[in-house]
């Protein structure tokens, strides 16, 4: 049921990779807090099934497919009848083998570009006209810790990373006149596939025992504790809210004290 009062009540928001983890956190919380959500990701049976339990409503989208953002941005004003909040939190890390400098590969470094930084670039692109029209509107694009910290075992991550921080101040700076706004989001770490993925691979590498491996991940977190899906939520939804009107370009590092570290 809209929450009428809901602090991103009236609001019209689309939220990729919402299928599961941070996203899914994300767009349930949009939800809670009375907004619209249309809830995009690239697994249609998951993305779907996790629309219906939380209330949104779900479209396929590859995030790197450039003809399919303007798809998207007109089903939600179609839809909802506006756009005021965009969040790019799809994204991929590399597992698997050749993650340092010397051993990525061309194809992978490409492979996570397309999607971690032409996926954010393509939903800026196709949301802006529309939040300009709005009249104001709040893009939040995920980035993460691995945008702040050198990352030679998870190369094209990491540099993938720094780049959607870095776009995300550009757009910030482009839009400011319209008041669209545009922050990114930097995550520590939090047990989600993608982060259970990683410490699997990592463990059967080092032929370390997964609990091992995780504890020296934790280890990492002057805090001392992984973060939850909950908390970047809440961050994310205090960056769609008007509480965060005059906040724009800047960077929300939500890890615990991690990168004080490096
Ligand atoms: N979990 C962490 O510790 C952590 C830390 C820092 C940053 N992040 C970032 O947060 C975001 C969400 O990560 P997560 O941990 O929830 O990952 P996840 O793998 O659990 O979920 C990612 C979602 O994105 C979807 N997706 C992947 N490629 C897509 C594409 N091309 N188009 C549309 N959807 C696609 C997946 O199907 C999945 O539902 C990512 O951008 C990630 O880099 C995560």
């Amino acid at each position: 049921m809209s929450n009428k009062s809901g602090r991103l009540s009236g609001k019209s928001c689309i939220v990729t990779g919402g299928a599961r983890g941070l996203g899914r956190a994300i767009a349930s919380a949009f939800v809670a807090e009375g907004a619209s959500v249309l809830l995009t990701d690239i697994d249609e049976a998951t993305g779907a099934k996790t629309a219906q339990e939380i209330g949104a409503t779900f479209a396929a989208q590859d995030v790197s497919d450039e003809d399919r953002w303007p798809e998207i941005v007109k089903l939600c004003l179609d839809k909802f009848g506006g756009l005021d909040v965009l969040v790019n939190n799809a994204g991929l890390a590399q597992t698997g083998e050749g993650l340092s400098p010397e051993d990525s590969t061309l194809a992978s470094w490409r492979r996570m570009f397309s999607i971690n930084v032409e996926g954010v670039f393509l939903g800026c692109k196709a949301a802006l006209p529309a939040l300009r029209k709005q009249g104001s509107g709040s893009i939040i694009n995920m980035s993460s810790v691995a945008s702040l910290v050198p990352t030679p075992f998870f190369t094209a991550y990491g540099a993938s990373k720094a780049a959607v921080a870095h776009l995300s101040t550009s757009v910030a700076l482009h839009g400011a006149s319209d008041k669209i706004r545009c922050n990114s989001v930097h995550p520590g770490q939090i047990q989600t596939n993608m982060h259970n993925g990683i410490i699997r691979d990592i463990a059967k590498k080092a032929g370390a025992p997964l609990a091992a491996v995780e504890a020296d991940f934790a280890s990492r977190i002057p805090m001392g504790a992984f973060q939850q899906a909950g908390d970047i939520a809440k961050t994310v939804l205090f960056l769609a809210s008007d509480e965060s009107a005059h906040i724009t370009g800047t960077q929300m590092v939500v890890d615990g004290g991690m990168q004080l570290t490096n």
